[in-house]
């Protein structure tokens, strides 16, 4: 009833369309997995997606030259947005284009800057990496049309000289590092946000919130020391007010951070082997409170009923795999054998844990979302939370923790209860 209230008003008056991209949160979206996605494939995540908040999605993409469907596919994305009110903007992946595909970046920028769907305050257009790209080219070839250029920049420092045209800047420092692919121990910091936003001088910043980092190719096979991640960035996301949040990622499965359900009609890079059978549904679960809580600007989510969301690696740090011929990724000895539950209560509570063969532990929780940790033990997860002498909701997570694996999995099994 309120959502269609607000669409109804959306169309009344369009101004709030603009003014909604002050505080929209849009997640990043992985078009080189999706070759084969019909419209009805979109609108099935783009639904889930707004139905945690989400605004739209920034679509990753590479040229056709590498990737001939990114046509398509964009076109796709931007049909199924239409039909659902939602927006997306393109996020090229300077992994692939370069600069001297400007031509091409212009006419793809130029062919969606005024379409529907197309998400606003000037039309949004972002990439990883690629600080070099002069946007001033893309705009003076494009004089009708008011592009705001939202690059990812790799060094903050840039910013304040930078010539290039850009109207502000994304981040993708989302985990902890000194920079580049760097691992340092947790937890995470705003300390390169505010770098972005010092240099940004009152432009607007684009913040990134990821849940996670595994990834276990032969190309690269590390994770960062994200583990209170899924909501501690959260809330430094409530106090730091950036002007638009970007989720990393809504569908990267091969670096763990993905957030979307599983997607049947992707395709696998290989990276099938860590994440089936590890759902992170419950992310959204978490996150929509705290998408709300941003966009309003209020300091803390607001819980509406009794939920947890608990995460959990599903091995202890120093267990041996013994088929895997890429060997234990760096960084896990930083990991802590710690369980993860976020408490979503409407008022104080008991929750007990019996992390596998380890005595019961209890601790009080207060009202609001509330992470403990506990220690790790083999064997089954269970999960129960009491209200003056009544349990209100448990249950035991589907997935145990072994002891014994055949190839290293660092990506967390999130669950949800009820
Ligand atoms: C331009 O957009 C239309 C959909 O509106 C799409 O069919 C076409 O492929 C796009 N062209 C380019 C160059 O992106
Ligand atoms: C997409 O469909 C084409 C044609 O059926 C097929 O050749 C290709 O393997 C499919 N791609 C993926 C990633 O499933
Ligand atoms: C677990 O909780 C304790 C107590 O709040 C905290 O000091 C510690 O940093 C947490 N561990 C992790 C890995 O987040
Ligand atoms: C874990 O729980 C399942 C059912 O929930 C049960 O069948 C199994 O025996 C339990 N395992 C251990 C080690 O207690």
């Amino acid at each position: 009833m309120a959502k269609r209230l607000f669409t109804a008003l959306l169309a009344a008056m369009p101004w709030m369309v603009e003014a909604q991209t002050t505080k929209a949160v849009y997640a990043h979206f992985i078009v080189g997995i999706v070759e084969n996605y019909t419209v009805d494939d979109w609108k099935a995540d783009i639904t889930q997606a707004q139905a945690i908040g989400i605004d739209g999605f920034a679509l990753n993409c590479a040229p056709p030259r590498i990737d001939s469907y990114t046509p398509k596919q964009l076109a796709n994305a931007y049909q199924a947005a239409q039909a659902l009110n939602f927006k997306m903007f393109i996020s090229f992946d300077f992994a692939y284009w370069s600069t001297g595909d400007t031509p091409e970046i212009t006419s793809i920028v130029g062919n969606y800057s005024s379409h529907p769907a197309q998400a606003h305050g000037g039309a949004i257009v972002s990439t990883f990496v690629g600080d070099n790209m002069d946007w001033n080219a893309v705009k003076k070839a494009l004089p009708n049309q008011k592009i705001t250029a939202l690059p990812n920049i790799q060094d903050p420092n840039y910013l304040a000289s930078a010539q290039t045209g850009l109207d502000g800047a994304f981040s993708w420092y989302a985990w902890p590092t000194d920079g580049g692919n760097s691992i340092i121990p947790g937890p995470m910091t705003t300390i390169w946000d505010n770098r972005f936003i010092s240099n940004l001088a009152g432009r607007p910043y684009m913040a990134p919130v990821s849940p996670w980092f595994f990834t276990h190719f032969n190309t690269k096979n590390w994770v960062f020391i994200c583990e209170n991640q899924p909501t501690l960035r959260w809330e430094q996301m409530l106090q730091l007010k950036p002007s638009l949040v970007e989720i990393v990622t809504w569908n990267d499965f091969g670096e763990s951070h993905y957030i979307s359900g599983s997607q049947p009609h992707h395709s696998d890079d290989g990276s099938s082997a860590w994440a089936t059978g590890y759902p992170h549904d419950g992310f959204r679960t978490l996150w929509a409170p705290y998408i709300a809580a941003y966009k309003s600007g209020a300091a803390k989510p607001t819980v509406k009923s009794d939920q947890l969301v608990y995460w959990y690696r599903t091995t202890p740090k120093n267990t041996v795999c013994t088929g895997d011929t890429l060997g234990v990724p760096n960084g896990v000895q930083l990991l802590a054998d710690v369980v993860f539950v976020a408490t979503m209560l409407t008022s104080p509570a008991q929750l007990t844990v019996t992390s596998g063969g380890n005595a019961p532990v209890t601790v009080t929780v207060p009202a609001g979302i509330q992470t403990t940790n506990f220690t790790m033990g083999v064997g089954n997860q269970s999960f129960s939370v009491s209200r003056n002498g009544q349990k209100i909701l448990g249950g035991t997570s589907a997935k145990a923790i072994a002891n014994s694996c055949v190839k290293y999995n660092y990506n967390p099994y999130v669950g949800v209860l009820p």
